[in-house]
């Protein structure tokens, strides 16, 4: 029987992978995904997540258009990181269709109403706007979640020296969702990036030959050299296909129970995930924090499936 799964996403070089791997995969059901402001403005956000399923042949995918925006200040985008697109070099042929007309945390509060307990699980791969509003607007949806696999926070920040992109770009939702009690797995940067996108795990997909494998052969590649010969973007870690990874295969990850507090405001800490290992405060564990991961199981994991895709 399929996993059925939601993936919540700003799509994003490494979205992009996760969510063709996700779509790769026969255990998995993907209902839908919806789309938050994050990397990029919505609105080419929503395109990309459109392009991304067509790519994979699945044009029945239903792409739900979420918040515009955070919950609290806006801040920087990451167009630095994945490209003006969202998608780095990568351009897809546009989307022959438009999202669903419903509000993305609409679709979230109705899907979740009608499933069973414990019946979907969430892929949180950008910010949690989104999934903070449909459980402020319907918390009595929360006992449909099997399981909320989020990307982000960590020991060391990517945007800050103490935050992680996703938590950082709406730090007020992810402090909400962390104390929504719900069922959570963070898969931080400490272990998203030990993945990384060498020549050689890259060639292996490459050699594949589809056209999914060659997108995701250049979504994982560096950017073209700049004018000090380094590339204009480095290659992209696996932060998003971790998510889906350890959904498909936990093993290939290790982590612990602890408590993750999420700053809220802070002139050097806004965003921190402030993760209690030592159990230094009372504030009980309300999430499993991924510590390792078996980094070349991940591509030989991606490689296989990527080849199920056109
Ligand atoms: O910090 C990494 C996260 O921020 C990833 O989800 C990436 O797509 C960006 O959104
Ligand atoms: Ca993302």
């Amino acid at each position: 029987m399929p996993r059925s799964i939601i993936i919540d996403t700003d799509p994003g070089i490494d979205d992009a992978v996760a969510i063709l791997l996700a779509l790769a995969s026969p255990q998995l059901e993907v209902l839908g995904l919806t789309v938050v402001a994050g990397n990029l403005a919505l609105a080419p956000l929503v395109g990309n997540a459109l392009a991304v399923a067509e790519l994979a042949g699945r044009a029945d995918l239903p792409v739900y258009a979420g918040c515009p925006r955070p919950m609290g200040e806006v801040q920087q985008n990451a167009a630095a990181a994945h490209g003006e697109g969202g998608l780095g070099d990568l351009i897809p042929p546009p989307a022959s269709r438009a999202p669903h007309a419903a509000h993305a945390v609409t679709y979230l509060i109705e899907t979740l109403r009608g499933a069973a307990p414990g019946g979907i699980t969430l892929c949180a791969l950008g910010p949690l706007t989104n999934i903070a509003v449909a459980l402020i607007m319907a918390p009595e949806v929360a006992p449909a979640i099997a399981e909320l696999v989020i990307m982000g926070g960590g020991s060391r920040g990517n945007v800050t020296p103490a935050a992680e992109f996703n938590l950082h770009a709406d730090p007020v939702a992810a402090s909400l969702v962390f104390a929504a009690g719900v069922p959570i797995t963070l898969v931080p940067l400490d272990v998203t990036e030990t993945v990384k996108s060498t020549p050689e795990r890259v060639a292996a997909i490459r050699r594949v030959g589809t056209r999914c494998a060659l997108a995701v052969a250049d979504l994982l590649s560096p950017g073209p050299p700049g004018d000090k010969g380094a590339p204009v973007r480095p290659a992209m870690a696996m932060h998003d296909p971790c998510v889906i990874a350890y959904v498909l295969a936990p093993e290939l990850f290790a982590g612990a129970a602890a408590n993750v507090t999420i700053e809220i405001a802070g002139d050097f800490t806004r965003g921190m995930s402030v993760i209690d290992w030592r159990g230094r405060t009372a504030r009980p564990a309300n999430a499993r924090v991924l510590q390792t991961v078996d980094a070349a199981g991940i591509y030989q994991l991606l490689a296989e499936r990527v080849a199920n895709l056109p």
